[in-house]
């Protein structure tokens, strides 16, 4: 990887991490700026996934940096680090993973709720985040009853909700047909620039990594930036 450029928000150098075994990143590195969509690629098991987790603070690298905003996060305890996923940081994962007791407008309020806000306001906002997504017709239906699509938009709009600077998605579109998958991917990308987010997006697939600004490839536990061709 070149050197990170200056003003990045989120830094990786050199990271190591095994499980038992298995190498899962061997001397990977990572970059992106505010607002940047960077597209993490690679096969089946070369350590995107692994690469993700250490980059939002949810696994702890065996060795290597990784610096949010300038600060080192391997110097904060655990109660800091889930702080900062809380505060600053926004998940969607390959199965929207609702909860399935909730209504879709409650899933999207929930991390406003944790957060101590009234429900009136949480559910406003999840409603306007919902209605950029397009699913705030689903507002009162469960998760069961809505499309893979559908709750894969509202998975987003609840990662949304909370204003995140760096917005973490892991394979968002890999359970959904390709039409789907780009309508996700058009409205996730237009509503993370909207507010200035960095997406770090995990995919297998060059039709979603397309909607990236930046494409880096893992293999091995080892990461580069790619060159696209256009
Ligand atoms: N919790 C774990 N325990 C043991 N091994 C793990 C664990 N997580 C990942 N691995 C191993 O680390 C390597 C990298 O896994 P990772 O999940 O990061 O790959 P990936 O690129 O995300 O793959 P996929 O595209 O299939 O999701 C693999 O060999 C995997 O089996
Ligand atoms: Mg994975």
């Amino acid at each position: 990887m070149t050197p990170p450029p200056a003003g990045s928000l989120l830094v990786a150098t050199d990271l190591r991490k095994a499980y038992g075994p298995t190498t899962a990143l061997d001397g990977a590195g990572f970059s992106i700026h505010p607002g940047e969509v960077v597209a993490v690629m690679g096969p089946s098991g070369s350590g995107k996934s692994t690469l993700l987790h250490c980059l939002a603070g949810i696994v702890p690298p065996d060795s290597g940096s990784i610096t949010y905003n300038g600060r080192e996060m391997a110097t904060m305890n655990d109660a800091q680090r889930s702080a900062l996923r809380r505060s600053d940081f926004g998940f969607v994962f390959q199965f929207g993973q609702l909860v399935p007791e909730l209504t879709c407008v409650e899933n999207v309020a929930l991390p406003l709720r944790l957060n101590g806000t009234s429900r009136k306001e949480a559910e406003r906002t999840a409603l306007s985040w919902m209605a950029r997504l397009e699913v705030d017709d689903l507002a009162r239906k469960r998760p069961g009853e809505v499309s893979g699509g559908q709750g894969q938009r509202v998975a987003v709009s609840r990662a949304l909700v909370t204003g995140p600077r760096v917005l973490f998605a892991d394979e968002p579109t890999g359970a959904l047909d390709s039409l789907n998958g780009e309508r996700v991917m058009e409205l996730l990308t237009e509503a993370a620039r909207s507010t200035n987010a960095a997406v770090v997006l995990v995919t297998h697939e060059a039709r979603v990594a397309a909607y990236s600004d930046r494409e880096i490839v893992v293999r091995d536990g080892k990461s580069r930036d790619m060159e696209r061709v256009i």
